[in-house]
């Protein structure tokens, strides 16, 4: 029987990147054992869920999104009998968990890439890659002008196994990871039983990496703008992302998803991680027999602006609508610069400005209709690490490009649990076995323990907004509707009469609602919204 309820149409997930979230070894790195002894703190932050980064033996060279083997745990993090104990404790506590599925590509330590640079140009083993010969003298260069997200060319020539130079193959991302050919049929077949290998192991759903990749133009031509590629990070050649195919792959994966629903009435949930240029195309990836989800990112990249939020936010309920999804909405992940020093003015360490305004960022997010992700730390008010030194740097970005402009490790350092100095309660080892990134002394204001103390803390007002998101109706889905408001300032009835308000700007304004709020991003008196503050409220307008 299929349960009346969608869960996850309004469900709050926090993601654990789980190398940096607590490490019950003592080597420094975080693991699936640390999650579960983690469980009862979300559980008492009041998460619906949890989606886990990548555990799957891979050697590392993008932190598990370089996958050797899908059907694994890497020992590094545990083994399959703790992943087990894993979901068992999760289910007990209610908690849905997620895990990351990277199916645009592998580890160059995948067991068929392997296989491939073993066998000949034209084998069956290549196909399952994209190589091809070379242009110019002697196969030289690169097949095509693609650039790769982390830098540099797209491509890497192979040394046939004669010891000749020969092909190359396609990797958007670091070299060590091949794009798969989903034109090839096993390629698909793979992954089925990769989805119902998880499966059966009773997760509640996917979290897909690069939901827009997979298919590649079927003749791989130039594109006509190779800058573009180079200069972001974002999926912008339109020959490499998005190509129609890939919304085939989704319709089947959701079958195999209803199919398990059918079976004991527990949605399966796939959430994508969709880059796409506009909201219409993004609302494509969520149609009835497609993805449930897929991130919102534009929330994210918008600036800290009223005119911006809500042009993003009428563009996602306005694209969503009829596609039978929510929309999902997102401010942190593992690879952008933290809220509070995204929003600090200048730069700032987490304090003043910046905290203000993530403090708001987050209430706003909480009051709008779908779901919404939150990312590890994120209900700690932790900053961006902007000062760790380049010979501790691991993100592949670093590597490829010489340049610290785009790198991720400084939203993943791991998290301080307690105590007054590194580790900070997250590895529990010998003295010589530090976190794998260093942690600032400043960490200490940051810890669990004093957060979960001080009810001024970012931990306390998440925890806040996600009880009263579970107790209000008209937090959960539900129509939207915008309020006159001066320049500078949001505000918006949910439902039957809560209404969410948010000075961007930094002098108080009057509130839209008299009486004093349910609850505030920061200190407010009945009738005043100060600067940088969001505020609920039920009552008369
Ligand atoms: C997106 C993931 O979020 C990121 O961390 C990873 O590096 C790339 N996909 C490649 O898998």
């Amino acid at each position: 029987m299929l349960s009346k309820y969608r869960w996850w149409r309004d469900a709050v997930i926090y993601q654990v990147y789980v190398r940096s979230f607590l490490d019950s070894t003592g080597d420094g790195i975080g693991d699936l054992a640390g999650v579960r002894a983690g469980l009862p703190y979300l559980k008492k932050l009041g998460v619906d869920g949890i989606w886990l980064s990548p555990f799957y033996p891979s050697p590392q060279h993008d932190h598990g999104y370089d996958v050797a083997d899908y059907c694994g745990v890497d020992p590094l993090f545990g083994d399959l009998a703790e992943f087990d104990l894993l979901i068992a404790a999760a289910r007990r506590l209610g908690v849905k968990v997620l895990l990351d599925v990277v199916p645009n590509h592998c580890s160059s330590e995948h067991p068929w890439f392997q296989e491939a640079l073993a066998s000949a140009p034209g084998s069956a083993a290549r196909d399952r890659f994209h190589f091809s010969d070379g242009r110019g003298a002697d196969g030289a260069e690169p097949p095509n002008n693609w650039h790769s997200m982390f830098g540099g060319p797209a491509w890497t020539r192979v040394t046939e196994p004669d010891g000749r130079p020969g092909q190359w193959y396609l990797h958007m991302f670091a070299p060590e990871q091949p794009d798969w050919n989903w034109r090839n049929r096993q390629t698909g077949a793979e992954f089925d039983r990769v989805l119902r290998f998880w499966l059966d192991r009773g997760i509640d759903g996917f979290r897909i990496d690069v939901a827009a990749g997979l298919y590649k133009h079927p003749e791989l031509p130039d594109s006509d703008d190779p800058e573009a590629d180079a200069r972001t990070r974002d999926s912008v050649n339109p020959l490499a992302w998005n190509q129609p195919e890939v919304h085939d792959v989704w319709r089947h994966w959701r079958a195999v998803c209803e199919e398990y629903t059918a079976g004991d009435g527990r949605e399966r949930l796939l959430v994508g991680e969709v880059s796409v240029p506009t909201a219409r195309e993004h609302a494509q990836y969520v149609r009835p027999d497609e993805l449930h989800q897929a991130f919102f990112f534009d929330l994210l990249s918008a600036p800290w602006s009223a005119d911006a939020f809500r042009k993003v936010i009428s563009e996602a309920m306005q694209d969503i609508a009829g596609t039978g999804s929510t929309v999902t909405w997102v401010l942190n992940n593992h690879d952008q610069v933290r809220t509070v020093t995204r929003y600090g003015e200048p730069a700032t360490e987490g304090s003043g400005l910046g905290a203000a305004r993530a403090r708001a960022a987050a209430l706003l997010m909480l009051a709008l209709p779908g779901a919404a992700y939150i990312y590890q730390g994120e209900e700690l008010g932790l900053p961006e690490v902007v000062d760790l030194p380049d010979d501790v740097l691991t993100d592949p970005i670093f590597r490829r490009t010489g340049s610290r402009a785009r790198i991720r490790d400084g939203c993943r350092v791991p998290l301080p649990w307690s105590g007054q100095a590194s580790p900070f309660g997250f590895t529990s080892g010998a003295e010589s076995a530090r976190p794998w990134l260093p942690q600032p002394s400043y960490f200490a204001e940051y810890a669990t323990d004093r957060a979960l103390a001080d009810t001024r803390s970012f931990w306390h007002l998440y925890r806040d907004g996600l009880q009263l998101r579970a107790a209000l109706p008209q937090l959960g889905e539900g129509t939207l509707d915008w309020l006159d408001t001066p320049p500078g300032v949001l505000a918006f009835v949910r439902g039957d009469g809560l209404v969410c308000a948010v000075n961007f700007g930094t002098a108080p304004v009057p509130a839209p609602v008299s009486g004093t709020p349910l609850l505030s991003s920061g200190p407010c008196t009945a009738g005043v919204l100060p600067g940088s503050t969001a505020a609920w409220w039920i009552g008369d307008l």
